[in-house]
């Protein structure tokens, strides 16, 4: 028997070859935009603090007075003693502004789905979900140990034919999808997918992690097609908040903090709390982070024009190099092979900016790319500075 340490070595080389093997970079995150790598100051297009709120003094001061007054930890799961009197505000406050009579704290996106989804459906149930789901939605439908098919990216004609001939001979039937898709930066037909979930029976979960609505005012509401969001697509085609729609999200990414969230029914939550295995055999989180969280979504009713910019900015970029608008914060520019997307990088390090390289088999072989992520608080020069460089190196023909 080979040691260990022999086959993982070996496994290593197998990546390196591949060029696919990652190592952790030690980055120190300034303020929103700006970070420290190898002694160097970078402008990041890398991070998803789309609002710069990690930094934000009413949010860390918030921070601050949560750790003095309930301490460093939860001390156990919420179920158990971890849930302090942060956790009945945050789920209000979330369930608010997604429209929903409820809402689950999780500790985070990803524990979210793979906690939810087993304990929505299992052996004998349906999961149809779209090609490019994040993959902590592929391990949760992995997990639920139902029946796992896919449909190409969007393609409603796709689903609705996997529907037509897989959906009879399973007892409960669960679409996933994205809002905004985590590496392609684009949006999915939701309200097509929700009408195709009732028709067939069905329900259908949206994981929002890239998106975030802007609650009007402190009423912490929707308003279709008025207010805004980091992508529009929950404004401009708002879900159905009632039966039969999950909508899960991350309080990581626009919200500056960490934890992750379903909203739905009171039924769909109450019952998560009973059957959800990574919320109830997991500690809470840290008090200072729900306090955080709070403090961002008090920022993000109070300033729409805040909530709006990262769109603006990305719609920036494309239009500067005249590539197909942005429909959120989110631009990719796929340059195909590993080597093409690692160099690229690079280069934009050296010249001050940091934009990661993504690769398989986080996006499909050949497509690997440079994944922009843009933040409210890009300025015009930033943006102008990076689209140049990008011009300049002949990107877009590739
Ligand atoms: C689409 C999507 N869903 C879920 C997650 C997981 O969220 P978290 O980082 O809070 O675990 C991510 C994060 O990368 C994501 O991009």
């Amino acid at each position: 028997m080979p040691a260990l340490d022999d086959t993982l070595q070996q496994k290593l080389r197998v990546l390196e070859t591949k060029r696919r093997r990652r190592v952790l970079k030690e980055t120190g995150r300034m303020d929103g935009v700006r970070v420290r790598r190898s002694g160097r100051e970078l402008v990041s297009f890398s991070c998803n603090d789309y609002l710069g709120l990690s930094h934000r003094p009413e949010v860390t001061r918030a921070a601050k007075a949560a750790l003095d007054m309930y301490g460093a930890g939860a001390g156990a799961s919420r179920l158990v003693t971890g849930n302090y009197p942060l956790y009945d505000k945050l789920e209000a406050a979330l369930a608010k502004c997604r429209g929903t009579a409820a809402a689950c704290v999780f500790g985070s996106g990803y524990l979210a789905n793979i906690g939810t989804i087993p304990a929505l459906v299992g052996a004998g149930d349906l999961i149809i979900a779209d090609k490019f789901i994040h993959a902590c939605m592929v391990d949760g439908a992995r997990l639920s140990g139902a029946t796992v098919m896919r449909f190409a990216h969007n393609n409603l004609a796709h689903c609705r034919m996997l529907l037509e001939a897989n959906r009879p001979e399973h007892h409960h039937c669960l679409l996933l999808t994205e809002t905004v898709f985590s590496m392609d930066g684009d949006r999915a037909p939701v309200s097509d997918l929700a009408a195709l979930a009732k028709e067939f029976d069905g329900w259908l979960m949206v994981d929002g992690a890239h998106d975030f609505p802007s609650p009007i005012g402190r009423g912490w509401r929707i308003a279709p097609g008025e207010g805004g969001a980091i992508s529009d697509a929950l404004t401009s085609a708002p879900l159905p908040g009632g039966e039969g729609v999950i909508q899960m999200g991350t309080l990581s990414k626009a919200a500056g903090s960490y934890g992750g969230y379903v909203c739905g029914s009171e039924a769909l939550v109450e019952y998560l709390k009973n059957a959800a295995r990574s919320l109830i055999y997991s500690t809470g989180l840290p008090p200072a982070t729900v306090a955080a969280s709070l403090a961002a979504l008090e920022i993000m009713a109070d300033e729409p024009e805040l909530v709006k910019k990262p769109l603006e900015n990305a719609r920036m970029f494309t239009s500067l190099l005249g590539m197909k608008e942005a429909q959120s914060a989110i631009v990719p520019l796929v340059l195909k092979e590993n080597d093409k997307a690692l160099a690229a990088a690079n280069l934009l390090e050296e010249r001050g900016f940091l934009v990661s390289a993504i690769r398989p088999p986080t996006v499909p072989e050949h497509t690997a790319r440079l994944r922009f992520a843009f933040s409210a608080l890009h300025t015009t020069e930033q943006i102008e500075a990076v689209a140049k460089i990008v011009k300049e190196q002949g990107w877009l023909e590739s």
